[in-house]
């Protein structure tokens, strides 16, 4: 344990400050560091941020530079990342009144599992590398906040100090290898650590072309431990990248098998014991196929608009496939929550809870686990605002007819 936290310290992302210069509060602000311990990142008094938008340009300011552009960044000409969000502000909604909303309730269930609030957290590959203590704050946040986590293969912590270190549900994203039995062995271990449930992500067969990793030339830093990628954490790299795209994604096409079909979702489901999500679905047919294969659900999203540039905004696909499903498996959602009325939006076509990315690498770093659960609990409040508005006492009341009443 000692070793793995001595190489992730090595492969944390450093940042610099921007100097000195005279300045109103904003400057102030905008001095603070990554490298700063949490709490020291900003003051709150200074400039209270009161939106997950506020989260995001507070990050840049703290971040700066390139340091994000691996996070925030999408593939090609970033439309899908864009329409993710935008295509929720085209949603109108039709509240209801008088419905005695004084009380309200936000608790759910997801594939079984009790949940105080149908918000997760979505798997954000390398997330650990922006604070020196990994996944652990994310997470522990995270998971106090009410969320189930899923984490990603490519974090820096390993699964099993992610799961003690929890205090709720841990699910696991999983990439299928070309290696099966290497998979097979990764996936007893994810067993034996304790998680609730695996996403398999079906839209990366290769990695698409984030140009702002290419420009940066982005790569994963010297010495980074990956200590789930495989059973026994090795992590075969290649010194550069290949066919023009950056050294992490010539890393990522080493390993993960282009050449799965729905058999290989089927053998998944052999191997494990875990329900298995398949994330990445936008069309109904796939969500019937992967239904028909044995997987508990689909997960509608896009991967944040990093795969397919002009795939659908998720919330786009996500009434199609809701009904395609119906009630033979869960369906959940990601890409572009930005608000809580996103997620009551999401609830009313169908989902059943959604997930965010970004948003929680942005709390991350204006404020490492305070932030990641300041971010969480803004949501969940405005979710809950959004459920009185629009006449809801519970997730079970947020239905369709919010969208186009009667
Ligand atoms: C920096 C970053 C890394 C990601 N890594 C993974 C990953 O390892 N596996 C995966 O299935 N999805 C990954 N995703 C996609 C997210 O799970 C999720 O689909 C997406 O972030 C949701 O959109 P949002 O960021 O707008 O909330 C990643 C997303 C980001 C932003």
């Amino acid at each position: 344990m000692a070793g793995h936290e001595h190489r992730h310290r090595n492969s944390r992302i450093e940042t610099s400050s921007k100097g000195d210069s005279a300045a109103p509060c904003v400057f102030t602000v905008a001095r603070a560091r990554l490298d700063a311990p949490p709490g020291e990142r900003y003051r709150p008094a200074v400039m209270p941020l009161v939106n997950v938008a506020e989260y995001e340009s507070r990050a840049r300011d703290i971040a700066e530079g390139s340091t994000l552009d691996y996070y925030d960044g999408g593939s090609n000409d970033e439309i899908t990342l864009r329409e993710n969000a935008a295509a929720f502000s085209r949603i109108t909604l039709y509240p209801r009144v008088f419905r005695g909303v004084g009380q309200r309730d936000t608790r759910t269930t997801v594939l079984g599992m009790p949940t105080p609030m149908p918000i997760m957290v979505a798997p954000v590959a390398l997330i650990g590398m922006l604070h020196p203590d990994g996944e652990v704050p994310a997470v522990r946040a995270a998971s106090k906040a009410g969320s189930i986590v899923t984490l990603s293969t490519f974090s820096v912590t390993p699964i099993e100090d992610v799961v003690a270190a929890a205090a709720g549900p841990v699910w696991f994203q999983l990439y299928i290898y070309k290696d099966r039995s290497a998979s097979e062995a990764l996936i007893k271990r994810v067993e034996a650590a304790g998680c609730g449930a695996l996403e398999l992500t079906a839209d990366a067969p290769i990695l698409g072309r984030r140009e702002r990793d290419v420009r940066n030339n982005f790569s994963l830093p010297e010495g980074l431990w990956a200590p789930n990628l495989t059973a026994d954490g090795a992590l075969p790299l290649p010194e550069s990248a290949g066919g023009g795209g950056s050294p992490f994604a010539a890393a990522f096409d080493m390993l993960v098998d282009p050449n799965l079909t729905w058999d290989d979702i089927a053998w998944l489901t052999s191997v494990s014991q875990l329900p298995v999500l398949v994330k990445g679905v936008v069309r109904a047919d796939d969500a019937i196929h992967a239904i028909d294969a044995g997987a508990a659900g689909v997960i509608v999203s896009n991967h944040g608009g990093r795969q397919l540039d002009t795939a659908p905004a998720a919330i786009d696909a996500l009434g199609r496939v809701a009904e395609a499903v119906g009630d033979r498996g869960e369906v959940i959602v990601d890409g572009g929550i930005r608000r809580g009325a996103d997620v009551l939006k999401a609830i009313a076509l169908g989902a059943s809870a959604v997930q965010v990315g970004r948003p929680i690498v942005w709390g991350l770093v204006v404020d490492g686990e305070q932030g990641v659960g300041d971010v969480l609990r803004l949501l969940r409040d405005e979710l809950d605002l959004a459920m009185a508005l629009t006449g809801c006492r519970s997730i079970d009341e947020i239905t369709a007819d919010l969208l186009s009443p009667r």
